[in-house]
């Protein structure tokens, strides 16, 4: 069976460093063969969650914009390969805005105890993060965010690509291993035969 693999950047940069990750990590999954889909988040509408908390007696968010589409296709994938630009040592605002309203997901799981998938599948993610600094603590919150809102989707974390001093649009095509590095753990994300468990992190820092 053909797995398919979502690529999701959450720049409000369009060709950005983000944008050109996922595509490669995208390309590696085909050579794999997945089938690839690409969405960048800033093309959507995508309210902020209010915490009206009405998800928690109904498991489902109330606001109406392109949020639900998004998620649907986020919850079919077998793969995921999430990227976001180190904003203020966090993920993009982009990113938040799409993370956050997963807590009508949580509300489903821990408050209404309704099953997300049954049986579980065995769905596996890829996170990318660039920075323009040469912190290498930039991307801690960034695990940390990714890992909860995964729990959340039932996603498991196999692989991070964090790249730190890559700053100006599309300056990651003169990095030297960066594009290569997302090729190959996007090849290794799409192979079903690799065991799910194994957390394979690549700090490309300078
Ligand atoms: C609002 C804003 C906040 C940023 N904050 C950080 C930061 O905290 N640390 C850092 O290393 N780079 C920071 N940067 C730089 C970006 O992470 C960097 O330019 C990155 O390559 C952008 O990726 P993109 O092309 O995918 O959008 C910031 C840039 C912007 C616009």
């Amino acid at each position: 069976m053909t797995l398919t693999a979502l690529g999701i950047s959450a720049s409000p940069r369009a060709n950005g460093n983000s944008d050109l990750l996922v595509r490669e990590a995208l390309r590696g999954c085909e050579e794999a063969g997945a089938q690839t889909e690409f969405l960048r988040l800033g093309d959507y509408r995508i309210g902020a969650c209010t915490e009206c908390n009405t998800c928690q007696k109904t498991g489902v968010c109330v606001l109406q914009d392109d949020y639900q589409g998004i998620l649907d296709r986020l919850l079919e994938v077998d793969r995921l390969v999430f990227a976001t630009p180190v904003f203020f040592m966090a993920v993009s605002a982009q990113a938040k805005l799409f993370i956050d309203r997963g807590q009508a997901l949580w509300a489903r799981k821990h408050l209404l105890h309704l099953p997300l998938f049954q049986p579980r599948r065995d769905r596996r993610a890829m996170v990318v993060a660039v920075g323009g600094s040469r912190s290498t603590r930039q991307f801690d919150g960034i695990r940390r965010t990714m890992q909860s809102y995964f729990e959340c989707v039932e996603i498991a974390y196999v692989s991070t690509l964090f790249v730190n001093q890559v700053d100006a649009a599309g300056a990651v095509r003169r990095h030297a291993t960066a594009l290569p590095e997302a090729f190959r753990l996007g090849a290794a994300l799409a192979d079903a035969a690799s065991p799910a468990q194994r957390a394979t992190q690549v700090e490309l820092f300078g």
